[in-house]
């Protein structure tokens, strides 16, 4: 995709990962929208980010994604560029009394969500590229978050059909799969002492600019090159 002059939805643009997009597409003269539920939060990114356009929306919520497409239809029907971006994470095992609550929470946030924005999206005449945040994690579970691990597996699946299916409308599926990074995810600390976003994003924007459509780093990299055995030994190192 060109790197440039496109207008960007990001949903979860205002904090971590979403943060560090919006900033580099922005620095890349870009338009950029940014999406999440915390009205703060999006105040905040927009006063480092003054051009920045922003959006409150609960993406859990099916009536609230049909009223953030219909907003984008009706004031931004030039919008080229998706980012599949929001997402949460919960540590849990069978023995949290709230564990399928919360699976159900992970499942609408990572899986539903997206999949509905797409078949929405893929409306606006101008679309070219949706870009969907997937993990690492897609390749190899880290059993304390099971639910998150899994949703991350059905959305990589998915994007790799997406992209197939929307070849014939010539629009671009690029699929971000990020290793653990310094962000808030899944509660404050727990990714502590992980690299920071900002090594992430020119290692991405590197790999968009020669055309890569699975941008990936460390050990997502690692995992999508990973071969059975490989995955095994993963697999036993992220859960001792
Ligand atoms: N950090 C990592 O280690 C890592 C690794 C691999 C993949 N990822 C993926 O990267 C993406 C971004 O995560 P992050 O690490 O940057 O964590 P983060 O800082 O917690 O960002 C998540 C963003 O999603 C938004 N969001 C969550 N639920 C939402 C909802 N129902 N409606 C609207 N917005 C919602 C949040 O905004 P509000 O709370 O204001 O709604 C927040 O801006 C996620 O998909 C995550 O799975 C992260």
């Amino acid at each position: 995709m060109q790197l440039s002059n496109n207008k960007v939805l990001i949903t979860g643009g205002a904090s971590g990962i979403g943060l560090g997009l919006t900033e580099r597409f922005i620095n890349e003269n870009n338009t950029v929208i940014i999406v999440g539920r915390r009205e703060s939060v999006l105040q905040e990114a927009a006063a480092k980010f003054p051009s920045v356009i922003t959006k409150v929306c609960d993406l859990a919520s099916e009536e609230d994604r049909v009223a953030l497409y219909n907003w984008v239809a009706e004031n931004h029907n030039d919008l080229n560029v998706l980012v599949n971006n929001a997402g949460i994470q919960n540590w849990m095992g069978f023995d949290d009394p709230d564990f399928f609550a919360k699976a159900t929470a992970e499942v609408t946030t990572n899986v539903l969500a997206p999949m509905h924005l797409t078949s929405l999206f893929i409306q606006l005449p101008a679309l070219k590229a949706i870009m969907n945040v997937t993990s690492g994690l897609a390749y190899v579970p880290f059993s304390k978050a099971p639910v998150y691990s899994a949703t991350k597996a059905f959305f990589h699946s998915f994007t790799m059909s997406s992209r197939y299916l929307l070849k014939a409308k010539n629009i671009e599926v690029i699929d971000i799969i990020p290793p653990a990074l310094n962000t808030d995810l899944g509660g404050k600390g727990l990714h502590d002492g992980q690299p920071p976003v900002s090594l992430f994003i020119d290692s991405i924007f590197q790999q968009l600019a020669e055309g890569k459509t699975e941008l990936s780093f460390g050990f997502a990299e690692a995992m999508t090159k990973a071969g059975p055995e490989d995955i095994k030994n993963a697999f036993n190192r992220l859960n001792p």
